[in-house]
């Protein structure tokens, strides 16, 4: 059985959700949930569901290997990224090749890059008059929101939506789908 490790900066309902899917299933268990923010709701989430958790400064994340070593000792073979706001350094990358994966609440590569998330994404969507919306499920690069797009599920975007709407439709996909493609993914790993 695999074992994923989880970066998220908020809420952290992505990260519930998946540890709850694969809590069931075989394939592979979340073992980890990282959070850049000492007070980010998805740290109560972990505890909740008795996952260990860790806290990590800017310094740590981009100077030295620590989360590196961090990830190493606990055996992690798979990386999601959900609701996780920092650029992923290089020395992450190489360790985790092609094994990062992120969701994004929208038809990449619309409405994407630095500063685009939450909310501004889906108010982004209506001010552009989109007809659908979707999300994005893409594996890791040095750079927001542009690595090799895995799979991307769509909805209707109405006259009637307001950005509230859009995230709860878009939500919904990202709860029904992301966990289905991580099993997807890790399913190919060695
Ligand atoms: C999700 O909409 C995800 O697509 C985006 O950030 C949001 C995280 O929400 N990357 P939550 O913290 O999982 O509730």
């Amino acid at each position: 059985m695999k074992k994923i490790a989880i970066f998220a900066s908020g809420s952290g309902s992505n990260a519930e959700n998946i540890a709850t899917y694969f809590a069931s299933n075989d394939t592979a268990r979340v073992a980890l949930i990282l959070s850049n923010r000492a007070d980010a709701p998805v740290l109560q989430r972990a505890a909740r569901l008795g996952i260990e958790s860790a806290v990590f400064d800017r310094d740590t994340f981009y100077k030295g290997e620590k989360i590196v070593e961090l990830l190493s000792a606990h055996g992690i073979d798979y990386v999601v990224l959900a609701g996780f706001l920092w650029l992923v350094p290089d020395n992450l990358l190489k360790a985790y090749p092609d094994k990062i994966v992120n969701i994004h609440p929208s038809l990449l590569p619309k409405h994407g890059g630095k500063g685009m998330y939450g909310d501004r994404v889906h108010r982004a969507v209506i001010e552009s008059g989109d007809k659908e919306s979707g999300i994005t499920i893409h594996r890791v690069n040095e750079f927001y929101d542009s690595g090799s797009i895995i799979a991307q599920y769509r909805v209707p975007v109405t006259s009637d939506d307001t950005p509230e709407t859009v995230a709860a439709k878009v939500h919904a996909l990202e709860y029904k789908y992301f966990p289905i493609e991580i099993e997807k993914e890790i399913g190919k790993l060695q």
